[in-house]
């Protein structure tokens, strides 16, 4: 009988979802629910895997794909793909998959939700109340910024920007958005219009990130992007946080220069309690989890499971980053 093609998992994921692929592979799902693999030990998985199931936590880098001589497809369960040399992978000949659309509104949900966390200051609301210091009712008490009727400008108008700016829409929002090209077609759907990275940051009371982190976006939001926006500004970050100069977010909290921030992702993840930037009343910080609903996951889980059973059947995957 002919040996079964070997695939690692590098997380445990919702089993259904691998139900299909072990028809046709042997898998291995590395057992640690909370832990990531090491890189050593996916570097070795790596090296008799024709396929690798990916967290947006695993580096996938070109000296781990110049020893994997069998590997035929990564499969990245997040829309990024920031952690893969695409480069090599491609040099390689090794499809990379990643699982975009299925995520789209679970993310845009959260999206709105950290910033309607900033903005109506829920986390500290909560914590107020929870904490027992809530005595006396007040008419300024823990009053924070409308969201209805201001302005968002979202960078990096993509699938999930069209599924924030709709619900923008629903909130009276006056929607701006910026990408490399002004091309966009969800223009007219979602009546947004194109401004450049200057104006976006100087007119909008909201600022949404949610570029892909490539060679043009790694520190776009510096302490003088911060000098341009609006006292009143809240900045959300559900992209990578490396499109962000921490310090200089930083810098810009100290002094005052915006109103807040909300941020799903950092620089280098898991952060420790010890964040110089947890230390605001005005960040909700979260821990990555702008696609972590349960049925999206299981979605997400299915689609990447699909990427490599159509690579090893040899069809074309539908989500290929390095086509
Ligand atoms: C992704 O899929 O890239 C998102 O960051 C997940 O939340």
């Amino acid at each position: 009988m002919e040996e079964k093609p070997y695939v690692f998992v590098t997380r445990k994921v919702p089993v259904s979802s691998l139900a299909l692929l072990e028809e046709i592979a042997e898998v291995e799902v590395w057992p640690k629910e909370d832990e990531p693999v090491p890189y050593d030990i996916l570097k070795e998985k790596a090296k008799k895997a024709t396929g690798l199931f990916t967290m947006l936590s695993d580096r996938i880098d070109a000296g781990l794909l110049a020893e994997a001589k069998q590997l035929k497809v990564v499969a990245n369960l997040a829309v990024g793909f920031d952690n893969i040399d695409i480069e090599a992978a491609t040099e390689e000949g090794v499809v990379v998959c990643h699982t975009p659309d299925v995520l789209s509104d679970t993310t845009a949900d959260l999206t709105f939700a950290l910033l309607m966390a900033v903005a109506r200051r829920i986390v500290e609301a909560a914590e107020y109340v929870k904490k027992g210091d809530w005595k006396n009712w007040a008419p300024l008490l823990l009053a924070g910024h409308d969201i209805h009727h201001k302005t968002i400008g979202i960078v990096g108008m993509g699938r999930i920007g069209t599924a924030v700016a709709k619900r923008a829409k629903g909130f009276d929002m006056t929607v701006l958005y910026h990408n490399r090209k002004k091309d966009y077609e969800g223009e007219r759907t979602v009546g947004a219009t194109y401004v450049s990275f200057d104006e976006l940051v100087s007119r909008s009371d909201f600022i949404v990130c949610l570029a892909p982190l490539t060679n043009e976006t790694i520190n776009l939001f510096t302490y003088d992007t911060f000098k341009q926006m609006k006292e009143s500004a809240i900045v959300v970050n559900v992209s990578r946080g490396a499109v962000i100069v921490e310090e200089d977010l930083e810098k810009a909290l100290e002094n005052n220069l915006i109103a807040g921030a909300g941020l799903d992702v950092f620089k280098d993840e898991p952060i420790s309690n010890g964040h110089p930037l947890l230390r605001f009343p005005n960040v909700v910080a979260l821990p990555h989890i702008g696609s972590a609903s349960k049925e999206t996951r299981e979605e997400m889980a299915s689609l990447s499971s699909q990427h490599i059973i159509n690579v090893l059947k040899g069809t074309k995957p539908e989500a290929i980053v390095n086509d």
